[in-house]
């Protein structure tokens, strides 16, 4: 039984999603213990850029007339492929960049979906829970003028929980910025308080269920 734990933030300090990961692994290893935590972290070591194109040339190339750098990519996909359908939960942290997600996450979700079991309509995450841990640093709630603006989170829900089958929880932390943004200074408090509902949900994952 194992936990995949995928990070993507940027940030090795300070990380906000990195963080409240770090309560939903320390949560499910007190309901599993001794239990295996795999972990892939794009953020601090990304897969290469060119991963993904020589993954799909790779798709179209009969197998015998594959070039070295072909084969390659395709068993590296393969690898990563293994490491997520292997696990019994996942948890993903995606911080919230330039209003979409992390490059490096994009590219892990396209080379996945070269392998033949990530292909739209294999779904194979199906009954499996993925905690989604998104931090932002703005405000995103309804009313506020970033309201729709996160092009992130609902992308991600799609493909882990629409196209992968996975049974998703969001876990959102925002306002990540007031503590170091002068102009957000008012917002500490309310950024405090949902980051602790954060660690709070990230605390009670599948403790209920
Ligand atoms: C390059 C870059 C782009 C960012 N773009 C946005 C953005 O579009 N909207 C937003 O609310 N915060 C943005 N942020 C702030 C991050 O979402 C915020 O710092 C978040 O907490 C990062 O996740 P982490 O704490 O796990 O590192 C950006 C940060 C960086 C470094």
């Amino acid at each position: 039984m194992s936990l995949f734990r995928l990070d993507s933030s940027i940030r090795t300090e300070g990380s906000v999603s990195r963080e409240v990961a770090d309560t939903v692994e320390r949560t499910w290893l007190e309901q599993h213990p001794g239990r295996t935590v795999v972990r892939r972290d794009v953020g601090r070591e990304p897969l290469p850029a060119d991963l993904w194109t020589t993954a799909m040339g790779a798709g179209a190339t009969p197998e015998a007339d594959r070039t070295p750098e072909q084969r390659a990519a395709v068993a590296l996909v393969g690898e990563l492929a293994d490491e997520v359908v292997a696990a019994d939960a996942l948890v993903i942290g995606s911080p919230l960049y330039n209003f979409g997600i992390a490059a490096h996450l994009k590219t892990w979700v396209d080379v996945l979906i070269t392998d033949p079991r990530f292909a739209p309509g294999n779904q194979p995450l199906a009954g499996r829970p993925v905690a989604l841990v998104v931090s932002r640093g703005g405000g995103y709630g309804p009313g506020t003028p970033r309201e729709g603006w996160d092009h992130g989170t609902g992308w991600l829900v799609r493909i882990l929980g629409d196209v992968w089958g996975g049974d998703v929880t969001v876990i959102e932390a925002e306002l990540t910025l007031a503590d170091t943004v002068p102009a957000m200074a008012e917002l500490r408090p309310l950024a405090a308080q949902v980051r602790a509902r954060a660690h709070e949900t990230a605390g009670t994952w599948l403790v209920a269920s």
